[in-house]
């Protein structure tokens, strides 16, 4: 379960009391008092729909009141994903849609994290970037979990295969944000969620809850495993990276061993979620194709703007 974050504005600070005080919520006339305000409220919402919080009655995931609450601004954030994104490519009617996919990765030329952690980042630095990375690595896959019934069978079974990897294979000790739970442990840092949510900047909040977003909403399908291509499909050469820069300044092996273990399951989960899961979805719903393109642009988006944030705070960039 996680911790209740910190509350940064009149929305969260109204809806962290109502979480905590139970019962049906009576309408909420609390506006967001900036962004971050309102993608904390978010964050704070969906939670109820992962592990939850301890001192928050679980029946309130549903309640009509907080539900509505999060519909707005979850329709905030997406029309705000979406004025970003610059549509799809102009790619030819008979290329083979895993090429177009890649090269759409390969041209994206935002700054990155792992390389400034491999070649020059101080431990405080590294430290921080895990801080911030422990909101997705402890529900890692987690948030695409709730796309697996909602896809068509060659697609579904494909994910079921991602995901099996992803949650240990049947083994509690090889699973992913578990395995980042012992690397934070390791370090001597909390690895209960919620907690370095009070330190997450608003780009990290917005990150997370995009997938969240899309995992949650059953129309949005497409972007949530658009989304996942993305994400591996960026894993694998970054994970190298990260845990060369980790053993650069000396890290236990624990926070390394989650790298490594992306080293090569990426490689591989690039080609599946992009070979057999994506394109048989376009396939069998045609009309989820523009929603794979903005889900995978997002992806890169979302981590340009944390990547763009933390090297512009720590000076680097
Ligand atoms: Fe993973
Ligand atoms: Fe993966």
């Amino acid at each position: 379960m996680a911790v209740l974050p910190k509350p940064r504005g009149p929305l969260s600070e109204e809806l962290v009391g109502r979480l905590v005080a139970g019962g049906k919520v009576a309408p909420l006339a609390v506006e967001p008092g900036s962004p971050e305000d309102a993608a904390l409220s978010l964050w704070i919402l969906y939670e109820l729909s992962y592990r939850g919080y301890a001192e928050v009655d679980d029946r309130l995931e549903h309640d009509p009141e907080l539900v509505r609450v999060r519909r707005r601004l979850e329709d905030d954030l997406e029309q705000r994903l979406r004025a970003r994104w610059p549509g799809r490519p102009d790619v030819a009617a008979d290329a083979d849609f895993a090429e177009a996919f890649f090269a759409m990765i390969e041209a994206d030329d935002g700054p990155s994290l792992a390389r400034f952690v491999q070649r020059e980042a101080t431990a405080d630095q590294a430290i921080e970037l895990l801080q911030h990375r422990s909101l997705y690595h402890l529900k890692e896959s987690d948030p695409v979990a709730f796309a697996l019934p909602r896809m068509p069978v060659a697609a579904r079974a494909a994910l079921a295969e991602l995901q099996y990897d992803e949650y240990g294979g049947g083994r509690p000790e090889r699973l992913h944000a578990h395995l980042f739970a012992e690397g934070m442990a390791a370090l001597g840092l909390e690895s209960t969620e919620g907690t370095y949510v009070d330190q997450a900047p608003l780009e990290v909040l917005e990150q997370n809850n995009a997938m969240s977003l899309f995992g949650l909403n059953r129309r949005l399908r497409g972007a949530a495993v658009g989304h996942l291509a993305a994400f591996e499909a960026t894993s694998s050469l970054p994970c190298r990276r990260m845990a060369q820069g980790l053993a650069r300044l000396g890290l236990p092996e624990e926070v390394r061993a989650y790298y490594e273990e992306h080293v090569e399951a990426d490689a591989v989960h690039e080609q599946l979620a992009t070979r057999l899961i994506c394109l048989p979805l376009i396939e069998a719903e045609p009309d989820t194709e523009d929603d794979v393109w903005f889900g995978a642009w997002t992806c890169l988006e979302t981590e340009s703007r944390v990547a763009q944030h933390l090297l512009e705070r720590w000076g680097v960039a």
